[in-house]
């Protein structure tokens, strides 16, 4: 969109160009229910992960390591043995480690198109529903600051495939005992193996990565690799909602297996 399209600048609905429809919409069905629960399903998640990201306590109980502290870049992380690490902040950084990092899954969904969809309708009521006009007066579409940034999502991705690949890493070591000992499994190491599925079921379903994938090619017949991976990532795709939620609530649910495990609340069971 370039901003010059007539129905950007034309008041919305109200117009004079539109129908002289005096109802405010004429949906008879409970539209609300939608972005209602949206908006609450992300307040309940942005209240949880605030709460775990600086809590900077409990996020370590050997052999896991929550996914909202990994990759730990500071010196004060308790995994600095345990999980993948770095002291690239030094003793300097005071505050919980999880903000460093959390940035760049944060940026991956807060930008995915999806969830864009999502808290436009949920927060912004822009549009809340199909067929269900905006408030606002003037819609300028992501044309302009500060949406305009929502065009870094594809850099957001190859992020986010980086941090996928060292939940990864966390997750293989989820098969040490607390001795680090190899060949050993426990319910946190199910957790971990189920949120990380759906951690990359998520990032491969992306619209960027479909576009990577099989974008800007004139001939699938002269690609038939990247024609065979486009309709794999296209299926994910498809289900792409699903998966921003079910992955949302297991990486939660990660975290809080963690949680509960290194506050003591809860001893992992071992099944082998
Ligand atoms: Fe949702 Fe890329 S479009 S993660």
């Amino acid at each position: 969109a370039t901003g010059t399209e007539p129905h950007l600048n034309s008041g919305g609905v109200r117009s004079a160009s539109r129908a002289a429809i005096t109802a405010p919409h004429l949906r008879t069905d409970r539209w609300w229910l939608a972005p209602a629960a949206t908006a609450a399903g992300l307040l309940a998640f942005v209240v949880y992960s605030t709460w775990r990201a600086f809590a900077d306590t409990n996020y370590y109980a050997a052999p896991y390591v929550s996914p909202f502290y990994s990759p730990c870049l500071a010196e004060r992380c308790e995994t600095m043995h345990a999980g993948p690490n770095a002291d690239v902040f030094g003793s300097w950084w005071a505050i919980s480690p999880a903000i460093i990092i959390l940035i760049f899954p944060l940026g991956f969904r807060l930008t995915c198109y999806y969830y864009r969809k999502a808290y436009y309708r949920g927060f912004w009521a822009s549009p809340p529903a199909c067929a269900v006009p905006e408030p606002h007066k003037k819609y300028t579409g992501e044309t302009r600051f500060p949406l305009i940034l929502q065009n870094i999502h594809r850099y957001f991705f190859y992020a986010a495939i980086i941090v996928a690949g060292i939940l990864t890493y966390d997750t293989v070591l989820a098969f040490r005992d607390e001795h680090y000992n190899w060949g050993h499994m426990g319910l946190g190491t199910v957790v971990f193996l189920v949120n990380i599925v759906l951690i990359w079921s998520y990032t491969i379903s992306c619209h960027s990565c479909r576009h990577i994938v099989g974008g800007k090619l004139k001939h699938f017949s002269k690609h038939p690799v990247r024609y065979r991976m486009w309709q794999w990532v296209g299926k994910l795709n498809a289900r792409h909602m699903l998966l921003a939620w079910t992955s949302l609530v297991s990486v939660a649910l990660a975290d809080f297996y963690v949680y509960l495990v290194a506050s003591g609340a809860f001893a992992d069971p071992r099944f082998f």
